[in-house]
């Protein structure tokens, strides 16, 4: 394909939860791009996350398995492609537990599948190119419960099969700059919450079962600390890091927001409750302490100072207002929650894209 657009960028993963909201973001900020999303459409795979957005004449779909080194270089032939944001991975912890292969085969594999068909693709041309790898805190480890954070320079101590697989792609791609020159930059951040969620994840999850009377499962103790970040804050910072990061740098991003398990779901209840109309303490009786999640990292907190003194992000959402837009959402788009729950999200790929 002849470049139709100022940059064409793929985005892979851009059916998922995050991915659907940084293709949503360009989509619609850069008109002047042509977007492709790449995505396997696995059952964290949605294409109605991007209902709103798919009939752009600057937005394309491909339906193709970052695996599948051939397809990866078909995809850069035929689009032209000059930047890649990489969002595509299995991403659960607890399914990481139940099957390590799988998170080696997508997380490790497929992000070197892709850099190498970037590679072969760019062909030793780096000028305006970049490949732009979204990654997670995760990889830092866990803290104790004091008042420390990660930083860009801790040193990586990953103790799931997950955390472990996005460590080693992130050392992939660095080792394809030191290596070979590509343009990379890395971002690595805390928990994000907001619409379009896969409902394996602990706020969706809580929210969906808080609405149908269903037990609200809390590993251990709930004493767990993680660091919460709107989606859409998460978008604007990857938009930020892929047009003014530099080259071979990495940018932690999170929400100065700490929460505790336990005191983050008496939040969810309570907003749920509200918002329902239930009277106060309705879903208390939910809360279920079950056993903790094998090798279950204490707590996660990032310092952001570097991509708020370099390039000027901040989260633009106090948790409170994130949290009740959150549970509205759910509560109002509670046929996009049953199409999950009763598998029916997966024929949407078949009516848009196949039957036309
Ligand atoms: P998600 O599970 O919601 O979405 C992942 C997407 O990748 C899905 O659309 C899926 O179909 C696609 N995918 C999976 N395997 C694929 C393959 N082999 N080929 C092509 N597509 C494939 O994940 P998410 O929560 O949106 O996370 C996106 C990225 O951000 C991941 O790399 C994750 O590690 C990272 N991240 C997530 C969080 C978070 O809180 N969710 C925080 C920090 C970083
Ligand atoms: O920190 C960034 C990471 O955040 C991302 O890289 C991952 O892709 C993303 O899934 C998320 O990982 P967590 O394991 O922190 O998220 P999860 O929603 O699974 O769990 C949040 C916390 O809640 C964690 O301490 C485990 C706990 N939990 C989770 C579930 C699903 C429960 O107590 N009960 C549950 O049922």
């Amino acid at each position: 394909m002849k470049k139709t657009h100022i940059k064409h960028i793929l985005i892979t993963g851009g059916a998922g939860f995050i991915g659907s909201h940084v293709v949503r973001l360009f989509v619609n900020k850069y008109p002047d791009y042509l977007i492709v999303n790449l995505d396997n459409l696995t059952y964290a795979g949605n294409l109605a996350n991007l209902k709103d957005v798919d009939q752009a004449e600057n937005y394309k779909f491909v339906k193709a398995d970052i695996c599948d080194y051939e397809s990866m270089l078909e995809v850069f032939r035929e689009y032209s492609i000059d930047g890649v944001i990489h969002l595509a991975a299995e991403s659960h912890v607890d399914r990481s537990i139940k099957d390590p292969f799988t998170f080696a085969q997508t997380n490790v594999m497929g992000t070197l599948s892709l850099l190498q068909a970037a590679r072969e693709s760019w062909s030793g041309d780096w000028a305006d190119k970049l490949f732009y790898h979204v990654s997670t805190d995760e990889v830092y480890g866990a803290l104790e419960f004091d008042d420390s954070l990660f930083t860009e320079t801790t040193s990586y101590d990953p103790h799931s099969p997950y955390s472990a697989s996005k460590a080693s792609s992130d050392h992939f791609v660095r080792a394809y700059y030191d290596t070979y020159g590509m343009p990379i930059v890395i971002s690595n951040c805390s928990n994000n919450y907001g619409p379009y969620q896969f409902p394996e994840k602990l706020i969706p999850l809580f929210i969906n079962n808080i609405r149908h009377g269903k037990s609200l499962p809390v590993y251990g103790k709930g004493e767990n600390i993680r660091d919460w970040l709107y989606v859409i804050d998460h978008a604007r910072a990857i938009d930020l890091v892929f047009h003014e990061g530099k080259v071979r740098e990495t940018y932690n991003i999170g929400g100065f927001n700490e929460w505790k398990n336990i005191d983050l779901i008496k939040v969810i209840i309570k907003t749920v409750d509200k918002q329902l109309g239930n009277p106060p303490g309705t879903s208390d009786h939910l809360i279920t302490y079950v056993t903790d999640r094998a090798g279950h990292d204490l707590r996660y907190a990032i310092d952001s100072t570097k991509i708020k003194n370099e390039l000027g992000w901040e989260p633009s959402l106090q948790f409170e207002e994130g949290i009740a837009k959150t549970v509205a959402w759910y509560l109002e788009n509670q046929e996009w929650m049953d199409q999950i729950t009763s598998g029916a999200y997966e024929e949407y790929y078949q009516e848009m894209y196949l039957k036309r």
